[in-house]
């Protein structure tokens, strides 16, 4: 049965119809126990689900909907390492990065429990040689910088994490990120670095990525301009990644490459030795209690009721708002600094899983599948785009996310922010009545068509959901969780939506196409290939580059 016409969808409309006029007021109002219902805890981390449109009710027919999607079936298919991605012909394992040692788990005959074990190992010795010294560069000297070269999922997860985790640096090694192919990103990161203390890491899942590669022939001309020596990019360069025959084909030892396997999805690999920069900023420990953090939020995945199951909740109210209110964006705002690139990262965990208009039948669907994510930190989000949230035509759910224990104690501060963070989600659900906008403009003076003509302005209409995410302190172990839980939140989501969520052919074409275009800049001749505007701007392009 398509999901649009089944019982459950349509329930989920008529109730939708029913109660689309309920406002969170009146049933925090009428219920006492409104916030014990809709929350939950899970070791550090704690969800505050109940500023949301929602009732008893509707959070049973969500149930109804989730359980028809066979939830439980496809998550321990997920787990046991089917071949879920069937566009792909491969197993979503990134779970088996994080398993407890000693669990037992082949795939293809291979024997991935070892495999991920022995990788480990190699990152784990590799960072205690880097970062006591031992690893030395061509001239002798210990290395002081990491620049780990990447884009996509090869970036975006270690990138977000070594910042989120700053205060847990051991202060031994700095670590930057290259990703743009603009030779802007590469020539500022150098700028400063010096080749003989510097260590690079290629990061790419297939080491064909036109990007990643461009950047790592470029710094590796920057290295040998000053090593004066192809021999010495061994102490210097080394590679993560899936393909060995073109890792050495570009020049990097294969025992200094660090591997991992194709049922690693590119953003769900920052667990796999993609995380290589995480754990030499961090220390191994570190990185093995983000792994730890992980795999608990695996564990309550795993075996929680459905009903109590964070992923499940977070992915099902989403759906409540994108397929029965309309609303088709998601706003992510952590009230933390450290946490800046956290929805960047999450754009890609989920718009390039979600982002998907064909179920898995290959039919278009009618529904919506995934919400455009965004977001920035809070408090300065308030002052850029809060304005929209709080009085524009659209309802865009938010998440908030705030720690307890602040990382800085400086005065008030962290109260500030505090106090701030939950403010928000009480004004978004309160809003500001005409009563309440009348009084406060007498209060200060007006009266007459000057209050009237104000008036309208000063509104706020409320009734905006949002959910809290309270965690006891931004750490590796509950990062990991945080993580997670948006990565199971999104696997739900395309399971209820009947969609591959672990596939992204949508990035090819544009790939593709920057091939064909790439040659034509040389043309001595104006290029017509391409439709009017196209060949407008390749022509004004090859134009300047003539001189
Ligand atoms: O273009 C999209 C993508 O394939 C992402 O899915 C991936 O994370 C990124 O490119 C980088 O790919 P790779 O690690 O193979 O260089």
């Amino acid at each position: 049965m398509y999901l649009s016409r089944s019982a459950e969808w349509s329930a989920l409309e008529s109730h939708y119809q029913e109660t689309r006029h309920q406002a969170m007021v009146d049933l925090f109002g009428t219920d006492p126990e409104r916030h014990e219902r809709f929350s939950l805890s899970l070791d550090a981390i704690h969800l505050d689900y109940s500023k949301n449109r929602i009732t008893t009710r509707t959070m049973e027919l969500l149930m109804e909907l989730v359980r028809r999607s066979e939830i439980e079936k496809k998550r321990a298919e997920m787990f046991d390492g089917e071949q879920i991605n069937f566009t792909e012909r491969r197993s979503v394992l990134h779970t088996a990065l994080r398993r407890p040692p000693g669990y037992e788990m082949t795939v293809d005959g291979d024997d991935v429990a070892s495999e991920v074990a022995d990788v480990l190992g190699q990152m784990k010795a590799f960072c205690g040689k880097v970062i006591s010294g031992e690893w030395v560069g061509y001239t002798g000297k210990r290395i002081t910088d990491v620049v780990n070269i990447g884009i996509g999922g090869s970036d975006l997860g270690p990138y977000m994490v070594t910042e989120a985790l700053k205060p847990f640096a051991h202060g031994k090694l700095r670590v930057h990120f290259v990703s743009n192919v603009d030779g802007s990103h590469l020539a500022e990161t150098l700028r400063g670095l010096k080749p003989e203390t510097t260590l690079f890491i290629i990061a790419s899942k297939t080491f064909t990525t036109q990007e990643t590669l461009a950047n790592a022939m470029s710094a590796r001309a920057w290295f040998i301009d000053e090593a004066r020596s192809l021999a010495h990019v061994a102490k210097h360069f080394v590679a993560v990644s899936t393909n060995r025959e073109k890792v050495e084909e570009f020049g990097i030892d294969p025992a200094n490459m660090f591997r991992f396997w194709d049922w690693v999805g590119g953003r769900y690999s920052l667990w796999s030795a993609i995380g290589l920069s995480i754990a030499l900023y961090l220390g191994f420990e570190r990185f093995s209690e983000l792994l730890a953090g992980a795999r608990a939020m695996d564990e309550h995945f795993l075996n929680a009721p459905l009903e109590q199951n964070m992923p499940v909740i977070l992915a099902m109210l989403g759906i409540w708002y994108n397929n029965f209110f309309g609303a088709h964006s998601q706003a992510i705002i952590p009230y933390d600094q450290y946490m800046h690139r956290f929805p960047a990262y999450l754009q890609q965990l989920d718009m390039e899983s979600n982002g998907k208009r064909v179920d898995r039948a290959g039919l278009e669907t009618d529904y919506a599948t995934g919400p455009v994510i965004w977001g920035e930190p809070g408090t300065n989000a308030q002052h850029a785009f809060f304005q929209l949230l709080h009085q524009g035509t659209e309802i865009i759910p938010v998440d908030f996310i705030i720690s307890l224990k602040s990382q800085n104690p400086m005065g008030e501060h962290h109260d500030m922010l505090v106090a701030n963070c939950l403010a928000q989600s009480e004004a978004l659900m309160k809003g500001k009545s005409e009563a309440e906008a009348r009084a406060e403009l007498e209060a200060a003076g007006l009266s007459g068509s000057d209050l009237e003509k104000l008036l309208p302005h000063k509104l706020f209409p409320g009734n905006r959901p949002t959910n809290t995410i309270v965690l006891d302190e931004l750490n590796p172990f509950n990062l990991g969780s945080l993580i997670a839980l948006y990565e199971h939140k999104v696997f739900v989501q395309g399971v209820v939506w009947n969609i591959n969520s672990f596939d992204q052919w949508g990035v090819e074409l544009g790939k593709q196409l920057a091939k064909a275009i790439l040659p034509e800049f040389e043309s001595d001749d104006p290029v017509e290939g391409h439709d009017a505007s196209t060949n407008a701007l390749v022509n004004r392009y090859r134009q300047f580059r003539k001189g």
